[in-house]
């Protein structure tokens, strides 16, 4: 049975976000595809999550399973990861950034070899869904995008290398009701993606 680890990293309710809106529809979408699959919901807003200090990092390194293990020990479980996140300052919100240095562990998730760091996760795939204000995927404002690589780049780190990303852009720029005809579109794509997923 296939495992699906649905990340969000938004506080908003659903209803007054687009990478949210976007990404339910996507993940109840995939679940009707694929009925047998097994997803569970991780809100990273509603965890015991916090910068790493001095007292945490032992803890979170530790080769003993304990209340903080538990995040890298989940994520390893999982075949297939969606996570849900908007642009905030070019980049990822700090809770996301958090949870990833919760699950970036060496020996766990990729480990040191005489050749460099070496993933460990293998034959698993993610894709990012997100809402930015501006426009990010094309243009001068290509450049600028540091989240969206971040993501690619850590996880391609710890092995995954079959990343996608789905993103809902400029709604900043558009009228709410522009946004919401353009938002009736992107379900489409969502649909068709989840073919591909
Ligand atoms: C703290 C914060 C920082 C943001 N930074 C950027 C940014 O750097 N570039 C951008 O285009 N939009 C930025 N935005 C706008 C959001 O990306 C945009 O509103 C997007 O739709 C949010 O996703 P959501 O609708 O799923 O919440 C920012 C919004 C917030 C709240």
């Amino acid at each position: 049975m296939e495992k699906i680890l649905y990340i969000k990293a938004n506080f908003k309710e659903e209803n007054d976000s687009y990478s949210l809106k976007l990404g339910r529809k996507f993940i109840e979408d995939y679940k009707v595809k694929n009925p047998n699959a097994h997803v569970k919901e991780i809100d990273l807003y509603q965890e015991d999550l916090a910068h790493l200090d001095h007292e945490r990092i032992g803890i979170v390194f530790s080769p003993e399973s304990n209340e903080l293990t538990k995040y890298v020990e989940e994520f390893m479980e999982y075949d297939k990861y969606v996570i849900v996140a908007p642009m905030w300052n070019l980049s990822i919100p700090s809770i996301l950034k958090t949870y990833i240095d919760h699950i970036v562990v060496a020996g766990k998730t990729f480990k040191y070899t005489e050749e460099g760091p070496v993933g460990l996760l293998e034959n698993k795939k993610a894709l990012h869904i997100t809402a930015r204000g501006g426009l990010y995927s094309e243009g001068p404002g290509a450049d600028f995008e540091m989240g969206d690589r971040y993501l690619r780049t850590i996880l391609g780190f710890m092995g995954i290398q079959d990343f996608n990303t789905f993103a809902f852009e400029q709604t900043g720029v558009f009228s709410p009701e522009q946004l919401n005809e353009m938002l009736e579109k992107k379900y489409k794509e969502a649909k068709k993606l989840t073919e591909e997923f």
